[in-house]
């Protein structure tokens, strides 16, 4: 019978700076899934690849003194090298440099072009250099920034190519309100509210200021906007209108794309845009995940409080690595990123739990069957309910994978780890070991542990491949016996199996020491790193003053009493403020990086003497102080909290 194609994507990643564990997310999770369903028996496609062009890649190389393609080639070395570190199972590895994929761009916007999608017109508005975006005075934030990543924007004029988004707004409403192709879904409504309802505006999809992109082959002096460029990877390394493949009639629509949220509007909004011009059928689903953080923060390079994925892998082993993330990580919300959760983690569920399950059955095994077990057995109590469980984990497994919802699939499965540990409790095996005529118990429960083992075991080692061929080695399970179709099934080992004690599979981590030696390395490499790797462009410094124009700014600390969103806003914060003078209410456009709780009882920096406004309808007198993140955020700037409310700042 012919297998059932399925087609799983990653975004493709800017080779701006080395790649960071933020970065492995959503390519373990993909290559997870990819796994999964190659052990269902679909013919997977599982993609990746590097988004090499646009005026950022342009300024770094330039830096450095190389040519772009210089510069990626090295940066793309390192993330192909992650990727084999960390097992990813990838089939194809697209570069926007390669020549298929330039073809098929080209064509892509010619087509659009004499469809008449694409048509000429002069660009004026804002541009953000960071995010390569363009936008209008209308989508920029209260404070006239970028309405991602907060940074300035600049004013930007030139003669540019456009295509009209308006004649496939109501298609791309349904979609996202009506069909499950946006998950989690209530990310809709955000993106309905924000880019649909106020009216679809044309993209400008053509830039004459930089070099680095494809160029529009009609018009010399154009190269096509980078997400046209980046977006088209997902059908051109299928063989869409290129020679190079020949997969597109067989893998096209796309099964799932995976994104983290930041990128959801372009894969919500422009990608299917681009598909109902280009009349071809659309991706199936969009699974949006949040962001690892750190402190709060998007975790990346350039805040240096980025944890090395080869430092921790090397240390605990990739298959460790890529357990903790997935199972932190809830699809629709962030998760915090600490050393100290993950090796509580890895200790607890790996070390403990599943370590200890298979090293303790196998030792009883070998300690009072010589290894292979008798064929006569006894049934007895807590059998039943282990068994059951064991027997109806696959079914549970595969509903949460098709939700693409990897922590709820692996908490699944612990629970039966854990229900194995609890039945080694309840029928206590060491004192059965100790009476004759309790073999053949002794045995059922050995048997009933092992071929428990063997499910939990066949399932994971979609999530942790390299591990798990271990244990089976260890428990006596051939190749057969760990296919998807027998992790449906209990009682497939053999009555008189084998074991083999090996290794322990993951050690016990000392944690108090492991977190100094791990500060100890991130200290010594954060510096260096963030000078290296920094994405971060500081803004240029404004004119010059005089210490008298400084005077007349008049900076305080003050104490966060109460604190709350701001109705009808989503990114201003009300906050009242003890400021040693009476008490004073601000608004602040922070909402989006910091949550009420995390600001009451804190000391902050206020302009004092700024001009009252209203936000929202809502009156501030003064203003947060806050700096620029490298990666558009904002991050307050908290004083000791020792300084009396009302000090001034000189
Ligand atoms: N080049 C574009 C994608 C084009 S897809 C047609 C891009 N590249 S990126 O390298 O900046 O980011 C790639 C993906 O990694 C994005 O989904 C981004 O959100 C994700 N992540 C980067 N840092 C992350 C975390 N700290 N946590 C989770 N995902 C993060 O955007």
């Amino acid at each position: 019978m012919e297998k059932k194609p399925f087609y799983i994507t990653t975004p493709i990643y800017y080779p701006s700076g080395n790649p960071h564990i933020g970065h492995c997310y959503t390519t373990v999770a993909c290559d997870s899934i990819a796994r999964y369903r190659r052990m269902q028996g679909y013919d997977v496609m599982f993609l990746t690849g590097t988004d090499e062009h646009g005026l950022k890649i342009e300024q770094k190389a330039a830096e450095k003194g190389v040519t772009p393609k210089e510069y990626v080639d090295e940066i793309v070395k390192t993330f192909k090298k992650l990727w084999s570190y960390m097992n990813i199972s990838y089939d194809r590895y697209i570069r926007t440099t390669d020549d298929y994929h330039v073809e098929t761009v080209q064509k892509i916007f010619k087509a659009l072009y004499d469809k008449g999608y694409i048509y000429k017109g002069e660009y004026k508005g804002k541009y953000c250099t960071p995010c390569e975006s363009f936008w209008t005075e209308s989508q920029l934030d209260e404070n006239g920034c970028c309405p991602e990543c907060h940074r300035e924007v600049t004013e930007a004029k030139e003669e540019a190519y456009f295509f009209k988004m308006s004649p496939f707004a109501d298609r791309i409403e349904k979609l996202l309100t009506e069909t499950d192709y946006l998950q989690p879904k209530t990310r809709a409504t955000e993106l309905v509210n924000n880019f649909i309802k106020p009216g679809l505006e044309d993209l400008c999809v053509s830039r004459t200021t930089f070099k680095w992109g494809i160029p529009v082959t009609f018009d010399e002096g154009h190269v096509v906007y980078v997400w046209i460029d980046a977006l088209s990877n997902y059908i051109s390394a299928l063989g869409y209108w290129n020679g190079e493949y020949n997969d597109f009639d067989k893998f096209w629509p796309a099964d799932v794309h995976m994104v983290a949220k930041d990128i959801m509007r372009f894969h919500a909004i422009i990608w299917p845009a681009m598909l109902m011009a280009l009349e071809l059928p659309l991706p199936k689903h969009l699974a949006v995940h949040g962001w690892i953080t750190f402190n709060g923060q998007k975790m990346s390079k350039s805040l240096g409080n980025v944890v090395d994925p080869f430092i921790l892998g090397e240390r605990y082993g990739a298959d460790s690595i890529r357990y903790h993330i997935l199972r932190e990580m809830a699809l629709g919300a962030d998760s915090s990123f600490s050393n100290e959760i993950m090796i509580n983690r890895i200790n607890s569920d790996l070390a403990n739990g599943l370590g200890n399950l298979v090293s303790r059955t196998v030792t009883m095994a070998d300690k009072y069957f010589g290894g292979t077990l008798p064929e006569e057995r006894e049934t007895g109590e807590f059998d039943d309910e282990l068994i059951a469980e064991a027997s109806a984990l696959r079914g549970k497994v595969d509903e949460f994978m098709d939700k693409t919802q990897l922590n709820n699939a692996l908490a699944e499965i612990f629970k039966v780890v854990s229900r194995a540990n609890k039945y080694i409790d309840e029928t206590a095996p060491w004192i059965l070991g100790k009476d004759e005529s309790k073999k053949a118990r002794l045995a059922a429960v050995l048997y009933n542990l092992l071929d428990t083992i063997r499910i939990v075991s066949s399932l994971l080692s979609c999530f942790m491949p390299a591990t798990m061929p271990k244990v089976w080695e260890q428990i006596g399970a051939g190749n057969d016996d760990v296919t998807y179709e027998n992790a449906g099934k209990f009682g497939v080992l053999p009555a008189n199996v084998t074991v083999h004690r090996g290794e322990i599979i993951f050690p016990r981590i000392d944690v108090d020491k492991e977190i100094e030696e791990l500060n100890k390395i991130i200290g010594n490499k954060a510096e260096p790193e963030a000078e290296k790797d920094d994405g971060f462009e500081p803004v240029p410094v404004a004119d010059e003053i005089t210490i008298d124009d400084f005077a007349k700014v008049d900076l305080r600390v003050a104490l966060v009493k109460e604190c709350e969103k701001v109705k009808k806003s989503k990114k201003l914060l009300c906050l009242q403020l003890d400021d040693g003078m009476g008490g004073r209410q601000v608004v602040s456009g922070i909402a989006q990086w910091y949550k009420p709780e995390d600001l009451i009882g804190k000391k902050v920096i206020i302009v004092a003497n700024l001009k009252p406004v209203k936000l929202c309808g809502v009156e501030s007198n003064g203003m947060i102080c806050a700096a620029d993140t490298p990666d558009g955020a904002a991050s307050v700037v908290f004083p000791d909290q020792s300084l009396p409310c009302g000090a001034k700042l000189r």
